[in-house]
């Protein structure tokens, strides 16, 4: 039987778990979200997400156990989110992972958040090949990225501020709406009318691929304040707002391609999920002849498949010691881990 790798992810408000077989794929996923929790707040708190991470990681292992029927002595590797993220969330994925793997007596591999994410199109079928542009877009982070293979990533352009989910964020709390905002606002927006009000696309002709999203919520900010406080407007707005949003990602995505000479683009990270985008990636990138891939939507959000998958990779590829020494990196940028040899 070929290699089982557990996989765990903790890095924010989801605990997410998996089992992954390289031979036969994903075995099981359970994933528990606390976003009602955090609701109450508007926003993640960071202590009562550690507190549940620890709550949740070992009935979610059990689960996804007894779902395949897989022994423990049957895993021979755990994989867990390292970083980048919350810091006390990470530490109970990784304390969990490694005691587990010291116990079992086999390897434990940390994972950067953004490669799992980078990786999770290859879950889907049909896959992308390398080399692909990636365009990452979370809550935390908006970047292209290069992908030539397995570590092997070159950050293309980045957000030189908020990231763009951030801005969905952001805007739907402007707008009165919950957290998270990204899809409360794509809903409102459904119902708004093209037109009625005209936001800033920043940084669209900067002649390179970052990206600056904090300028929108100043400007939505404003719209709010000396707009009619009824829901045909609010929705008139959060339609400007992702377009606007929609605008600048996909225009930046198909300039990646050609400069990165390229036809392949990967979309991966929470705002993956939003329609507008893929049905706007979809239009533009295959009018130039080229190949939009997304994760599975439950993929899209954090999870705990794409750790799994990211770590039998890496395991397959690098050398991995039983040092059950750890730590976490809340703040790790990706060229870390990047192989340019
Ligand atoms: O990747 P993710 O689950 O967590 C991070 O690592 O950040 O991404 C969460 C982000 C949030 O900002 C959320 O509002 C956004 O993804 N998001 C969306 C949609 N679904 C999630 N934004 C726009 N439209 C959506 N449908
Ligand atoms: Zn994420």
């Amino acid at each position: 039987m070929s290699l089982i790798t557990l996989g765990i992810e903790s890095s924010c408000d989801e605990t997410g778990i998996a089992l992954y077989q390289m031979e036969r794929g994903l075995l099981a996923h359970a994933l528990h979200t606390q976003v009602a929790m955090h609701s109450e707040y508007g926003g993640v708190v960071p202590e009562l997400a550690s507190r549940d991470h620890v709550r949740r990681v070992i009935p979610l292992i059990r689960q996804v156990m007894r779902e395949t029927g897989v022994s423990m002595a049957q895993i021979n590797a755990i994989a867990y989110t390292q970083g980048p993220g919350l810091g006390g969330a990470l530490l109970v994925g990784a304390s969990v992972a490694n005691a587990l793997a010291y116990a079992l007596d086999i390897p434990s591999i940390g994972i950067h958040h953004l490669e799992g994410h980078l990786l999770s199109p290859l879950l889907s079928d049909p896959a992308p090949e390398f080399p692909f542009v990636a365009l990452l877009v979370s809550g935390g982070h908006t970047q292209l990225m290069r992908v030539s293979g397995i570590g092997q990533y070159t950050l293309l352009g980045e957000t030189l501020d908020d990231a763009a989910g951030e801005a969905f964020d952001k805007s739907a709390k402007l707008l009165g709406l919950g957290y998270p905002g990204g899809p409360a606002l794509a809903q409102l927006a459904a119902s708004g009318r093209p037109g009625q009000y005209k936001l800033p696309r920043p940084m669209l002709h900067s002649g390179n691929l970052d990206f600056s999203f904090s300028g929108l919520k100043t400007a939505v900010l404003a719209l709010v304040k000396q707009s009619d406080d009824d829901v045909q407007t609010r929705a008139d707005i959060a339609y400007a707002v992702q377009e606007a949003i929609v605008d600048v990602l996909a225009y930046k995505a198909r300039a990646a391609l050609t400069q990165a000479g390229l036809d392949q683009l990967v979309v991966a990270g929470g705002v993956g999920a939003n329609q507008l985008l893929r049905h706007r990636l979809n239009e533009d990138i295959g009018k130039r002849g080229g190949t939009v891939f997304y994760p599975d939507l439950q993929f899209c959000t954090d999870n705990g498949a794409m750790i799994a998958f990211a770590g039998a990779l890496r395991i397959k590829q690098q050398q991995t010691r039983k040092d059950y020494r750890f730590n976490v990196k809340p703040r790790w940028n990706l060229a870390e881990i990047t192989d340019n040899s």
